[in-house]
């Protein structure tokens, strides 16, 4: 297959992207690529919305640039902040023309609170504004003639200089991929190629991300030796679930702590003014350590979070989701503590782009949760995400506008590019081994690179996964390739990334949290 673009991943960053860049350009052909259905992504599971100055008589620009850089442990990119915040409102109303529909009170945007922000700033759709984004956009890139959609399909590799003999041009040229349904490797080949394939918090054995969320994007592109920064900077949600559901960690919102709901201890007590002034809407590094701490020295396996003192009508319309997921473990949110812990959640870090999301790689832009743009630095603030998605998807495709007309290669360079070889054994998939070797990954990522981390720990991370890498190795060596392996291939790639970051940063700062430096 070939395309002029190739956009790997559906979630807010790929299809936001998609509809600009086929509106802008009509009469070229792109491929969307998801690893499941469509509606599959991380976005579809952002409760709390976009962060976006929109009441510009309690909020400026100015505010929300001191609160991402303060989240941040002023690591952020300062010019990368300021175009975000300031790029953010406009986003948000194409969002809104594209079929995007936010809370409203009367007239004006109903605005959420969230941890680290100074005032009530986040859009949102009640508390499944990922899942109403992700849907609308959906429908807008479907409606779009020259966009074709490859469901089921997973990242193999980038194809890059290395798979096209004698070529030089040092460029990505689309990607194989492997399709879950019949485990066939497809070539697609493109001008330009976008990597928009999400988190990789399956890296942990607690995560508020989905299953697909192996950084797949993450594990290509440092197979393919492009620049990868700050994979050390992965941050834990406060509040997840407990017990997982369906084997799912299911995310509490902090948007309840915005409405008011106080996170208290196995002996009732509320513990955060032991912590910080901010209370239980410091920025999340600091919740996440304060729960971690608490959970440690009372040894239970979780703290609570107390919205019982919220008006239940509130609760009901503003937190559905969360009311009828907390129901089936047998929570009512309106009378009972929610029973809560600390999960992976976010990685601040990725492949580096620049300010128009290209990456080090001539011809490959990254947007979204894979990329690295400098606006989260060492500690994301809440909710920026999906802004940070918006923005810069929309910066790509201007940039891909241009870089069409200039960058064009001839098809029949494309033609001459191999298709992936492999061993075509289907004999022994070896799925269960493999399911094994996933969990044991988790394991040592949850054991040795958590919320605490330890140089000793690290040292503990390494030998252990480097176990996981061999067998892994020798799989992919000697079996025919499953999606179930590449996924592995690319949990391994992350996991060590994250590890060997970790090991080079010798600081505290923001979600990074070593022991062997206070
Ligand atoms: C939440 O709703 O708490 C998650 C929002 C985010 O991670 O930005």
């Amino acid at each position: 297959m070939h395309a002029d673009i190739l956009v790997i991943g559906t979630g807010i960053a790929g299809l936001s992207y998609a509809v600009r860049l086929g509106h802008l350009r009509p009469e070229k052909q792109i491929i969307m690529i998801s690893k499941r259905d469509l509606l599959e992504s991380n976005t579809k599971y952002a409760q709390g919305g976009i962060a976006v100055v929109s009441d510009f008589i309690k909020d400026s620009y100015e505010d929300h640039v001191q609160d991402t850089m303060l989240a941040s442990d002023n690591t952020s990119n300062p010019t990368v902040v300021d175009f975000v915040v300031r790029e953010g409102p406009e986003r948000v109303q194409e969002l809104v023309a594209w079929g995007a529909k936010f809370d409203k009170n009367g007239n004006a945007l109903h605005l959420g609170k969230e941890g680290g922000h100074s005032v009530e700033r986040i859009v949102h759709h009640k508390d499944m504004s990922g899942l109403h984004i992700q849907r609308a956009l959906i429908a807008k890139a479907k409606s779009l003639k020259n966009i074709q959609f490859f469901e089921n399909h997973s990242l193999v590799d980038l194809i890059t200089d290395h798979h096209v003999p004698g070529s030089t041009y040092g460029r990505c040229y689309g990607a194989y991929v492997i399709s879950k349904l019949d485990q066939e490797i497809v070539k697609i080949t493109a001008q330009l190629t976008v990597l928009s394939t999400g988190g990789a918090g399956q890296v942990y054995a607690h995560t508020t991300n989905p299953s697909s969320a192996t950084g797949d994007g993450l594990g290509a592109a440092y197979r393919a030796k492009v620049h990868i920064k700050n994979l050390h900077f992965v941050q834990f949600h406060p509040t997840a679930l407990f017990p997982k559901i369906n084997g799912n960690t299911f995310l509490i919102s902090e948007a309840i702590r915005g409405a008011g709901a106080k996170l208290r201890n196995f002996e009732g007590e509320a513990f955060m003014n032991k912590y910080d002034e901010r209370l239980d809407l410091a920025p999340r590094d600091v919740v996440s350590r304060a729960i971690y701490a608490e959970m440690k020295k009372h040894n239970t396996p979780h703290v609570f979070l107390d919205a019982t003192h919220i008006a239940s009508k509130k609760l009901k319309e503003e937190f559905p989701n969360i009311a009828s997921s907390c129901l089936k473990i047998g929570v009512d949110i309106t009378s009972d503590y929610i029973p809560v812990l600390p999960a992976a959640h976010y990685i601040c870090g990725g492949i580096d782009v620049d300010e128009h999301a290209q990456t080090s790689m001539q011809g490959l832009y990254a947007i979204g949760e894979c990329s690295h743009t400098g606006l989260h630095g060492a500690n994301r603030l809440a909710s920026n995400s999906l802004l940070e998605a918006l923005v810069f998807a929309a910066r790509a495709a201007k940039h891909s506008d241009v870089a069409l007309n200039d960058s064009v290669l001839p098809n029949t360079f494309f033609t001459a590019i191999p298709y992936w070889k492999g061993t075509e054994d289907v004999s022994n998939q070896r799925t269960e081994q493999l399911s094994a070797l996933r969990l044991r990954l988790q394991h040592i990522m949850s054991n040795h690179v958590g919320i605490i981390k330890s140089k000793s720990h690290l040292i503990d991370a390494e030998k252990e996964l480097h176990e996981v890498y061999l067998a892994t190795k020798k799989l992919y060596q000697q079996d025919k390739l499953t999606p179930q392996l590449t996924t592995l291939r690319n949990l391994v790639s992350v996991a060590y990334l994250m590890i060997k970051q970790a090991q080079e940063y010798t600081q505290n700062k923001g979600v990074y949290f070593n022991e062997d430096y206070v």
